[in-house]
């Protein structure tokens, strides 16, 4: 089993991310925290503790931390997941109370207080908390099993003609996580635009997945219309739980070795994920990008996953 920190901002896939982490065996979430992104650090603070509590997992505590990138100031994507930041389903107050410590304080000590190579963390939203742990204790580079991290695109954008959303929001932050000494593999739209959420798909998980499937049905009906209106999509593109999908199966992503690096102060292309594609991989990368999903398998383990959700 993984068990993984899921670093988020919830936000619809940042909600499915959390279900697909309660849901699957194989992973052993032993914590949660948030951070500013699609919402306001309040509203996806709550978010997260209530889906926490809808799934059954009021045993997972909960640190909230940084309200606002590093440097920028926080464009939060309304437009993308409405007032609240999961728009569209009912959520239920939360019971277990938001942990005193903040999210980056939690980060160190559990990396540090745990066996090397033994924390994985998933990051789903602007990578502020990891970059803030970073720089209050640079030795949890060595102690991390790895980071995955949905953010950045090779050849896709969403936020601007070439970035995407986490990386946009917080640049000096990604910038900061992929280049320091770890495992760093990132799950960018390249692979993450192919994870939609057809009507056949959804009509299944709210057929079989009683009241966990009828809330993901719920949250993807919001989602489906804004990709709709805002990104002329069709179905939504369910990016952040592709991440904990390739911790379960690292069939689900095809992905090389290559250096990636953040464009910090480009006229046009501010927040772009550079990945140097020329030649064969380089071995000497700390960085992997993922290039392919597979997207058969990683729908049939998020289906798997709600179904064994126990609703509360
Ligand atoms: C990313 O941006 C957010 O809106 C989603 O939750 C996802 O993490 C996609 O660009
Ligand atoms: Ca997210």
């Amino acid at each position: 089993t993984e068990r993984i920190i899921l670093d988020c901002d919830p936000g619809h896939d940042d909600a499915v991310a959390i279900l697909l982490a309660v849901g699957n065996p194989d992973i052993d979430l032993i914590g949660v925290t948030t951070v500013g992104g699609n919402q306001s650090l309040d509203k996806v603070t709550y978010n997260a503790r209530s889906v926490l509590h809808k799934a059954g997992a009021d045993d997972i505590p909960v640190y909230s931390g940084c309200d606002r990138p590093l440097v920028r100031p926080l464009k939060t994507a309304a437009y993308v997941h409405g007032e609240t930041g999961l728009d569209g389903v009912e959520l239920p107050e939360p019971v277990r109370p938001l942990e005193n410590e903040h999210a980056v304080n939690y980060l160190v000590r559990t990396v540090m207080d745990s066996e090397p190579g033994t924390v994985t963390l998933v990051p789903t939203g602007p990578l502020t908390n990891i970059a803030m742990a970073l720089r209050m204790e640079p030795k949890i580079a060595e102690r991390v099993k790895q980071v995955v991290l949905m953010g950045g695109g090779v050849y896709e954008a969403n936020s601007s003609a070439c970035s995407e959303f986490n990386i946009y929001t917080d640049p000096e932050a990604a910038q900061i996580v992929f280049s320091a000494p770890w495992e760093v593999t990132m799950v960018g739209l390249d692979v993450t635009h192919h994870a939609l959420c057809t009507r056949d798909i959804q009509r299944k998980i709210e057929a079989e997945g009683g009241q966990t499937g009828y809330f993901m049905g719920r949250l993807m009906d919001f989602f489906r219309k804004a990709y709709q209106e805002n990104q002329d999509f069709d179905d939504p593109p369910v990016h952040d739980p592709c991440t904990v999908a390739y911790l379960i199966d690292p069939e689900v992503l095809y992905t090389e070795r290559r250096k990636i690096s953040v464009e910090l102060d480009g006229k046009l292309t501010t927040g772009m994920t550079v990945v140097n594609m020329q030649g064969p991989e380089d071995p000497e990368a700390n960085t992997k990008v993922a290039l392919r999903l597979d997207t058969g398998r990683f729908w049939q383990i998020v289906e798997d996953a709600i179904l064994r959700v126990d609703s509360a």
